[in-house]
């Protein structure tokens, strides 16, 4: 089967990659001229461990190939997958004007049956909305499925999870469309669940706000762990130990961040709110997690007795290690406001860039973590890279001006940085 994807995010592109490994004959579709002629030429536009290798792969294969023409593209394809971005519109809902253009165009050039499945995180009643947007563009009535198969990948983790899911979800109301997923995923071993398309665009959604849920449920009990003595870390592994629970998830820290939870939590919690229903708990959650890193810095406050005209160096920018992302990274939350309350700021990062907003304030760009950690009263560390692992702490304490650890994702061993002279709080513990 010729599987078309339109959008070449991080989604599509994986998406486009792991049919290409599973055999099938896909091309790869969007408006971003560069971003095709770079995946032409074999290279991400973006960091993913083990992407470019399989992209290189299938450049080679025959599998894969890319596009900017889309009429030719929805013409030679019966399957598509819709794969664009739904950003945060200006209300917090997610906005759909890529998914109505993309719509629009595959009615426009539809020429013989096609199967078109959204996998963009969509609020519930996009099925039927992209049902209507084809039907409108259609020049003549061709026929078409819409079905809904939302993703779970994570970034940083992308190959393996797309390759490994623990689930599909078929969001489908026609047999003939339902057949056709489950041909295209028969090579995939995991539970697979057909639903309405309405159920499959909730599941998504509830999934990423129950797993910031636990996430806002740790911070919050570490926060009373600091208050006990109690290290969060056993707090965790003890309750996670009841697979009721599970130990995924528990991992406190500065918060969470990243294109996915904050948005779709804000999304769902507006559609709750246009169906007259509260969902109190979530709307505590988003509080949690908006001040977590404001528990960290009165942290570094108390003990440096005031940031202004102090350095601090931050690690980590990424919203998670393992990608270059930093839409809405915690680490950009917390330099912010180090820069209002007038400390000097140094940042490291290994991949990730600053935001473009950040980039005119006055803040030293670090080629290495040492770099950025000369002179410092203060480290804040934001993303948990393995490397600050490696790094020799006992001649960072020699070059820094005052050996102070803020340790935003608990990461370092908390006896161990003691033990070599730093003071050292992480978040509960
Ligand atoms: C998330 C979901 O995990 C994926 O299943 C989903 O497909 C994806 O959103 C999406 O909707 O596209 P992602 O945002 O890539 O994936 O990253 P996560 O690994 O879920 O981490 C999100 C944030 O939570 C990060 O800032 C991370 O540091 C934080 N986090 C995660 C914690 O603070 N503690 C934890 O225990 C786990």
């Amino acid at each position: 089967m010729n599987i078309l994807v339109i959008g070449t995010g991080y989604v599509g592109t994986t998406t486009a990659l792991v049919f290409a490994e599973m055999g099938w004959n896909v091309t790869g579709l969007d408006t971003d001229s560069l971003k095709i002629n770079q995946l032409k030429q074999g290279n991400l536009h973006f960091y993913e461990p083990g992407l470019e290798e399989l992209l290189r792969k299938h450049m080679q294969s025959g599998h894969l190939q890319f596009t900017t023409d889309k009429d030719q593209a929805i013409n030679n394809n019966d399957i598509i997958f819709i794969c664009v971005g739904t950003p945060s519109g200006p209300d917090g809902n997610a906005d759909l004007s890529y998914v109505q253009q993309v719509a629009e165009d595959i009615g426009h050039a539809s020429n013989r049956y096609k199967l078109i499945i959204n996998k963009s995180t969509v609020p519930v009643g996009t099925q039927e909305r992209v049902t209507s947007w084809i039907k409108s563009a259609q020049i003549e009535s061709h026929p078409f499925d819409v079905a809904s198969n939302p993703e779970f990948l994570r970034e940083g983790k992308a190959l393996i999870d797309a390759l490994n899911p623990d689930r599909i979800i078929i969001g489908s109301n026609h047999e003939r469309a339902t057949h056709l997923i489950l041909t295209l995923y028969q090579s995939v071993n995991c539970p697979v669940v057909v639903t309405t398309p309405r159920t499959a665009e909730l599941i998504k959604y509830a999934s990423n706000a129950f797993l910031a849920t636990k996430i806002s449920y740790i911070n919050e009990m570490a926060r009373l762990c600091d208050k006990l003595g109690v290290h969060v870390k056993d707090v965790a592994e003890g309750i996670g130990l009841d697979p009721r629970i599970g130990q995924s998830f528990l991992q406190a820290g500065i918060g969470y961040g990243g294109s996915c939870f904050p948005k779709d939590v804000s999304a769902l919690l507006l559609t709750a709110k246009a169906n007259d229903t509260e969902l109190s708990l979530l709307e505590k959650v988003v509080s949690v997690n908006q001040t977590q890193h404001l528990y960290l810095l009165d942290k570094v406050r108390e003990r440096l007795e005031t940031l202004a005209h102090k350095k601090i160096a931050v690690l980590g920018l990424a919203f998670k290690p393992e990608t270059d992302d930093i839409r809405e990274a915690p680490a950009s939350r917390v330099i912010q406001s180090l820069l209002s309350e007038q400390a000097y700021v140094s940042v490291f990062d290994p991949v990730a860039p600053l935001e473009p907003y950040l980039l005119q304030q006055p803040i030293t760009w670090s080629a290495t973590p040492e770099d950025a950690l000369q002179h410092a009263d203060a480290v804040i560390l934001c993303t948990e890279w393995a490397i600050y692992q490696q790094i020799d702490w006992v001649q960072m304490k020699n070059i820094m001006n005052q050996p102070n650890m803020f340790d935003g994702r608990n990461m370092l061993e908390a006896t161990l940085m003691k033990s070599i002279g730093f003071y050292y709080q992480g978040i509960g513990c």
